[in-house]
């Protein structure tokens, strides 16, 4: 297959890959191809320099020292949660950062949901949420006396709306719904979703992990009550992220953790919290992981989103070609609009077999169950291999996926 252009909207994608420099090591004596990315993406220079720069010339704790350090330290924290409030169409004061999207979900479940929901409420969730998106919302469930109710999919994975739509039923209270999906790539058409939660009065959460590194987010067009991002799937650090929330429930909202920085004034009589986001962002932050994500922020907005996007729908579209066309292969998740995911299973292949013949190769893969085990039982598979694309991934780099790819499948026949 003839690779389509290298070049999207003047962007030198060779060049934009060797700003990651673990992608230039070996692995096992050969070149590491490295298709793992919704699982955690690699880092870019800027990123690596960001962090180091911050340790090396300004660390110091945030908030609370007048020093010069310590104000230094307190304006690149919040300059990076200006740039990612841009990044996301949102506004700073509405973002509280803290560890990655499974901090964040649970931040909406214990101080949204679980004062609010009681016996005969209904939480609404989708069959393709991953782990993060189902458990906090049982916990609540078991703690109110709520239930759970799951909208399921279709037979290519995309969500069923209708059903989805007619499962909106009255004692629904939350709709917690991911805006793609970490193992079929199926992008959910969140604004539609959420105007249809609203009309009927359903609080709207959206797990935006693994759409924030694809595409351009404008939380305000979403119309979604919470959004969820997580830093190091985007080319951030580790242990950052964010709760995106509508002001009025932050306001409502009483503090998950308590502690300092979350505080304007501590007595053994009481405490008075602090204005939100801080209200929600006790005990010291990771700060030069913070600075880290401003970075990347900065990083993919140099890139455009857009042409992010196009890159990766190129990549997609080469994979599947080359991968439909291997016999016994089949693809889990085949919707019209979806991210450069691709879950598949081999006829007479254990994904873990596969998966380690393929990393004597170099090539890193997931496999098993994705934190999503009830999304695989419904596709009656115990597990899945999974490739997920970035923009540094290259159509080289697929072709010789499927060359390792057929001679595993060889050794392992
Ligand atoms: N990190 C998980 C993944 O690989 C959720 O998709």
């Amino acid at each position: 297959m003839n690779a389509p252009s290298q070049a999207t909207e003047g962007v030198d994608w060779a060049r934009v890959r060797a700003d990651f420099p673990l992608l230039q090591r070996e692995v096992h004596g050969k070149p590491l191809l490295y298709f793992d990315n919704a699982n955690t993406s690699q880092k870019p220079l800027p990123v690596i320099a960001a962090q180091d720069d911050f340790y090396r010339r300004r660390n110091a704790n945030v908030s609370r020292a007048v020093h010069a350090l310590g104000t230094e330290a307190t304006d690149a924290y919040e300059a990076a949660r200006a740039r990612l409030a841009h990044f996301l169409g949102a506004r700073a004061d509405e973002l509280v950062l803290c560890s990655g999207t499974t901090f964040a979900l649970n931040l909406v479940a214990y101080s949204w949901a679980l004062p609010r929901l009681e016996a005969g409420d209904v939480i609404l969730i989708s069959r393709m949420e991953h782990h993060a998106n189902i458990v906090p919302w049982q916990l609540v469930a078991e703690r109110t006396g709520a239930r759970i109710r799951v909208a399921e999919i279709l037979a290519d994975g995309s969500l069923d709306l209708d059903a989805l739509y007619r499962a909106m039923t009255p004692e629904v209270k939350l709709l917690a719904v991911t805006h793609v999906s970490n193992v079929l790539g199926t992008v959910n058409p969140v604004r539609e979703i959420c105007r249809e939660a609203r009309r009927r009065g359903i609080v709207t959460v959206v797990d935006g992990s693994q759409a924030a590194p694809h595409l351009k987010l404008d939380l305000a067009t979403i119309g979604c009550d919470f959004y969820a991002v997580t830093g190091h799937k985007m080319c951030g650090p580790t242990g950052t992220g964010a709760l995106w929330a509508r002001r009025e429930h932050l306001a409502a909202m009483p503090p998950f953790l308590g502690g300092g920085e979350m505080i304007k004034e501590v007595s053994f009589e009481g405490t008075v919290f602090n204005d939100p986001p801080r209200k929600f962002e006790a005990g010291t932050p990771n700060i030069s992981g913070v600075v880290g994500l401003g970075a990347a922020v900065d990083y993919l907005e140099s890139l455009g989103m857009a042409n992010v996007k196009a890159r990766e729908a190129g990549l997609l579209a080469h994979a599947t070609e080359a991968m439909q066309a291997i016999p016994g292969l089949r693809i889990l998740g085949t919707a019209a609009d979806k991210a450069a995911v691709i879950s598949f299973v081999i006829e007479g292949v254990h994904a873990h077999d596969m998966a380690t013949l393929l990393d004597l190769e170099g090539v890193a893969i997931r496999s098993g169950q994705h934190c999503a085990h009830p999304l695989l039982q419904w596709f009656g598979v115990t597990a899945t291999l999974r490739i997920s694309l970035a923009f540094y991934n290259t159509h080289e780099e697929i072709d010789r996926f499927i060359a390792a790819l057929l001679k595993a499948r060889r050794l392992l026949a």
